[in-house]
């Protein structure tokens, strides 16, 4: 990570916008078959995988005159949506990855409230994308990169601590 920062501060000096999205998949083994361990390496991955990447990037992000990082999370992460039986996300049976999700959502939010040293902060629901880790299924990652643009710069310009899709506000 820090090499990646390196290169960054060489060739630009700063950075604007910190894109944080680390994901490992998620054992398919049923909840009590999978090892603590493996919970643990997603954990390690899928959460503090986040706080590393900040780490790192954050100095440079200081240097810009509009700095903002977009944490990657999911409609999965949402409580709300979890209790909005109408919700995909009511059913989606993976309560690891939304275990995840949620810390991420809650770091985004308590960033945002606990301190005015971090940039404009916020988290984003890129919606089903066919990626490895959703194992092909989904929107194409073409179409994905327009509505992470949408969500990154348009919606999320001047707002901070939001949680969103490409269509709009998500309830935490
Ligand atoms: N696909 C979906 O349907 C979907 C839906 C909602 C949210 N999301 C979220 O979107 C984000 C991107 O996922 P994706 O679907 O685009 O999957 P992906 O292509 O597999 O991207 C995962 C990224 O995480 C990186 N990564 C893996 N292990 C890491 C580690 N130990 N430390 C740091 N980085 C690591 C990978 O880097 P390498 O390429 O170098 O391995 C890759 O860039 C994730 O946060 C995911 O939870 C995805």
């Amino acid at each position: 990570m820090r090499l990646a920062a390196n290169v960054v501060e060489r060739e630009e000096g700063h950075l604007d916008v910190l894109v944080n999205m680390p994901a490992s998949p998620v054992p398919c083994a049923t909840f009590m078959s999978t090892p603590v361990e493996d919970v643990a390496a997603v954990l390690l991955t899928n959460v503090a995988g986040y706080v590393r990447v900040m780490h790192a990037f954050l100095p440079l992000l200081e240097l810009s005159a509009d700095p903002r990082i977009v944490n990657v999370s999911s409609g999965l992460g949402s409580f709300a949506l979890f209790h909005d039986s109408s919700r995909i996300e009511s059913r989606a049976g993976t309560p690891l990855y939304g275990a995840a999700k949620s810390a991420i959502n809650m770091l985004t939010a308590s960033l945002r409230a606990t301190t005015s040293r971090y940039p404009q902060i916020n988290s984003a629901d890129p919606g089903m994308t066919a990626t490895d880790l959703s194992g092909g299924q989904g929107h194409s990652v073409k179409r994905r990169h327009r509505r992470d643009h949408r969500v990154c710069y348009w919606r999320t310009r001047h707002s901070t601590g939001a949680y969103r899709d490409g269509d709009g506000d998500l309830p935490w």
